[in-house]
């Protein structure tokens, strides 16, 4: 069988000691790459002042994992710039937050001819490859540049926007003609793919070809849904781990009288972070009997902190956090618990266990698997309820959650109350069919659907362009 290249920004094997990065690629390529005995390729994390090209290479559980420094001018234009100041905030809809500087898509496009070059060398006959993401949308194009023939497929763990947001960027027809220089594209859902489509036909004439391909730029590709999972089969077990219960049976005892809620997201604006705690605030003010009775614990590390956006939104946090404790506490008792750091996920597993409620309610979401891993974590005894925002890919998969738009605090405070107020039987009925969803749509049938199609050999351009 062939050998599976993984290309992402982030590589961040799981060590299983909990330092891990936090994200859902990173979290879901380990997963994906464990049972291929691959190379997982990407940066290092570090910095140099001046690009060496040199691979540094590790093996870890079979995966072959290969790594390279990046300058820090590419860093910041790359990564910090086009990256996380353009790409990110435009596709997840936030224009007002968008920067649109020149030099950023010049380090953009530079890191990702450096980032090919430096995989040429690894790259054998019969390997299909599989980038990640929207840092590294140009990756196939330079990989052609240089000659590589091989099957190259590409998905993004983000939304794809409406039409009328990707022409905001200066440079949108070399970004999206980049794409087709892949075999295969994916993205989470339906909507992206058909936003995606709209794009190709409506501002570049593109066509659909007879076998159902997109042809465009005198190039062909395909494009398809492939909503992710996590790993289900790796939850079910950590659950049941000694630390799961020690963490789970420790907040049970600090909550006998108390009905815990929970938050887990990176502290990004595009997680509604601030819509939940005004919700939150709404419902401690609409219920007076709940004040001393239930609690929100956040859970949100600190991401991207050398962007100004997440620094702000961090103060704004803090001082909204400051607000609602400041009103709603007693002496013995804070409505909410915020915590800027990461967890192990067996610790995670028995957070979510001992959580009531979970609130999930990103204003947009390529998907969130922190949605998945609340139902893989609960029982079917006494299951939990999650509240989802319809703006999350998740919403499409699992509608047995109480599903919410974020940007209501009436509808967050509304559905705080029917979940903790719902009874066991409808919790059991609703757990029942997200969890068969969860473990269904798992990381291994994302990953083997995505590979599967990928492999699948295609028809020559010249046999199906409609010209
Ligand atoms: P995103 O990829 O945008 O961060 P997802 O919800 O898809 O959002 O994935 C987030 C991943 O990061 C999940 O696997 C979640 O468990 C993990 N994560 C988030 N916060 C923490 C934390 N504080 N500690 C450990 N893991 C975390
Ligand atoms: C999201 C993105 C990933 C990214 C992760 C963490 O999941 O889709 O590509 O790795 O966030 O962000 P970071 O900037 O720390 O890699």
């Amino acid at each position: 069988m062939s050998r599976l290249i993984v290309v992402s920004n982030r590589v961040n094997p799981p060590t299983g000691k909990g330092d891990e990065s936090v994200g859902g690629l990173a979290m879901a390529l380990a997963a994906a790459l464990r049972e291929y005995s691959g190379i997982w390729f990407g940066w290092s994390g570090k910095t140099t002042t001046e690009f060496t090209g040199q691979l540094n290479m590790q093996k870890a559980d079979g995966v072959t994992v290969a790594t390279v420094d990046l300058e820090e001018g590419d860093y910041q234009e790359y990564y910090n710039g086009y990256a996380n100041k353009t790409l990110w905030p435009l596709f997840h809809y936030r224009v007002d937050l968008t920067a649109y500087d020149r030099s950023f898509g010049e380090g953009y496009d530079r890191v990702n001819r450096r980032f090919a070059q430096t995989l040429l060398p690894l790259i054998e006959p019969d390997d299909i490859i599989w980038v990640h993401d929207y840092h590294l949308i140009p990756m196939a194009r330079e990989l052609r540049r240089l000659g590589v023939t091989n099957r190259i497929g590409f998905f993004l763990h983000i939304p794809w926007p409406a039409h009328q947001l990707v022409v905001t960027l200066p440079r949108h027809r070399p970004l999206v003609e980049a794409l087709f220089h892949y075999d295969l594209v994916g993205f989470q859902t339906e909507e992206s793919v058909q936003a995606f489509e709209g794009y190709v036909f409506n501002e570049v004439g593109g066509e659909r070809t007879e076998d159902g391909r997109l042809t465009a730029f005198g190039q062909v590709t395909r494009a398809a849904a492939f909503p992710i999972g996590i790993d289900a089969e790796d939850f079910a077990r950590i659950k049941e781990s000694p630390r799961a219960t020690r963490v789970y049976d420790r907040l049970m005892a600090h909550s006998v009288f108390r009905k815990m809620v929970v938050g887990v997201d990176r502290l990004d604006y595009s997680k509604g972070l601030e819509e939940r705690l005004i919700g939150f605030e709404r419902f401690l003010h609409d219920n007076p009997q709940a004040r001393r009775e239930v609690m929100l614990l956040q859970i949100a590390p600190i991401s991207r902190d050398e962007v100004e956006a997440y620094q702000d939104l961090r103060g704004r946090l803090d001082g909204l956090i400051g607000r609602i404790n400041g009103a709603y506490a007693d002496m013995d008792y804070n409505p909410i618990r915020y915590l800027n750091r990461s967890y192990r996920r067996d610790e995670l597993a028995g957070v979510y266990r001992a959580s009531k409620a979970a609130l999930v309610t990103p204003l947009r979401d390529g998907m969130n698997l922190v949605a998945k891993e609340y139902v893989a974590s609960q029982t079917p005894y006494d299951p939990g309820v999650l509240i989802l925002s319809r703006f999350a890919g998740a919403a499409r998969q699992m509608k047995e959650a109480l599903i919410i738009n974020p940007n209501s605090p009436e509808e967050i405070s509304d559905a705080l109350t029917r979940a903790l107020n719902m009874d066991i039987d409808e919790r059991r009925r609703r757990f029942e069919s997200l969890m068969d969803n969860v473990t269904r749509q798992d990381v291994t049938a994302w990953r083997d659907d995505f590979v599967a199609q990928l492999r699948e050999p295609t028809p020559t351009p010249a046999l199906t362009r409609q010209d």
